[in-house]
């Protein structure tokens, strides 16, 4: 099939390109570069054997998506182009609202024009609010978003649903991430944020290899064993094959689906820090300080449905993420070149 991956250059896209080649489909990127680096995609190339097409344009912009469509055809679309910083988008939130949604309306209006009716689109946990159970599953209800980002989830999951109901050609896969961790094996590939990490493996590579003198510890009182917050943190390389697996859904019956790609199980920020220790056998020193605004205490995913549905399930383990998270921190102790 041929896909056209928005955001395609960045750390979940970059890694999905890369899975659904080897699953033998043909990728197209289209990536403005805003929180990508063009260097991506010779790494892609280099562990792939294969160059996708590439285009460097902002999906908003109608007409050069227009373009693009017109060129590739492509018969579906996994969209990840969006702004994705918590804290940033609590600072700027018009700057969020405008891009998130935009690039959404856009895409789906070309995407209507060219009678492409599959699109895989990269939503997340946050969709939940604030949690009052764990696990969480896809029929719980979608909760109050904490910042403007997660509100621009709920919003696009919304319009997805809207437009499917309005257009019955039309297949929308919902993926709800939890905490994608990691980094290619080969350290080619990994999470490459700009300036201070906001969430917590970049935060704790970048400790290791002394670019960061400790980790903040975010709330040691919450109502956990050890008082420290609780995620689901999966593999990046499980997630992207998770998309890969997503598009069975496209052959089934049309409207929308949604799962959580999660691995079901929970770790607190201390466990995570200790696997990374194991994992590496580099110390982390932490300090504990209080909660962060808008956290919650524990979310992890109840990942039934994908197993059941999509024959998906996360097999690398939390130690393999650490690994492969700090292999890529001391690869590119600069993040990726262009
Ligand atoms: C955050 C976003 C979520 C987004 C996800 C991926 C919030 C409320 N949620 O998830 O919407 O989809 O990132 O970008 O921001 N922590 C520390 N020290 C740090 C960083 C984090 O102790 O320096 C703790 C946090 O308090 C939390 C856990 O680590 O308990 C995970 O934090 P993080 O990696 O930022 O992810 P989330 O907050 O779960």
């Amino acid at each position: 099939m041929k896909i056209l991956l928005t955001g395609g250059l960045g750390f979940i896209g970059s890694e999905t390109a890369i899975a659904t080649i080897e699953a033998g489909h043909q990728a197209v990127i289209v990536d403005n570069l805003y929180n990508a680096k063009i260097g991506v995609l010779d790494r892609i190339e280099k562990l792939t054997g294969v160059r996708p097409a590439f285009y460097e344009a902002d999906v908003a912009d109608k007409k050069k998506l227009g373009e693009i469509f017109d060129k590739e055809r492509p018969e579906a679309v996994i969209h990840f182009a969006g702004y994705k910083a918590v804290g940033e988008s609590v600072a700027k939130p018009l700057m969020y609202y405008r891009n998130n949604l935009m690039t959404t309306l856009s895409l789906l209006e070309t995407m209507g024009e060219y009678d492409c009716h599959n699109i895989v689109f990269s939503s997340s946990a946050t969709v939940y609010g604030t949690p009052t159970h764990a696990p969480l599953k896809e029929t719980d209800p979608r909760g109050e978003a904490t910042n403007p980002y997660g509100e621009t989830k709920i919003m696009i999951e919304r319009i997805l649903e809207d437009a499917s109901k309005a257009d019955p050609k039309l297949t929308a896969v919902l993926l709800r991430y939890f905490n994608p961790i990691g980094a290619h094996p080969s350290g080619l590939l990994g999470e490459d944020p700009r300036g201070i990490p906001n969430n917590l493996m970049p935060y704790i590579s970048q400790v290791a290899i002394g670019k960061r003198e400790y980790l903040h510890v975010y709330g040691s009182d919450y109502p956990t064993p050890d008082g420290t917050g609780i995620r689901d943190y999966i593999h990046v390389v499980d997630l992207a094959e998770g998309h890969v697996a997503s598009l069975k859904a496209f052959n089934e019956t049309k409207g929308v689906k949604i799962y959580n790609l999660g691995t079901g199980k929970g770790t607190s920020v201390l466990e995570l820090v200790k696997a990374f220790e194991e994992a590496t056998g580099v110390k982390i020193p932490y300090r504990l300080e209080d909660r962060r605004p808008g956290d919650v205490p524990e979310n992890y995913a109840d990942v039934e449905k994908a197993k059941k549905e999509l024959g998906w399930t996360a097999r690398l383990t939390i130690a393999d993420a650490c690994r492969d998270a700090y292999n890529f921190q001391v690869k590119n102790p600069e993040g990726i070149k262009d």
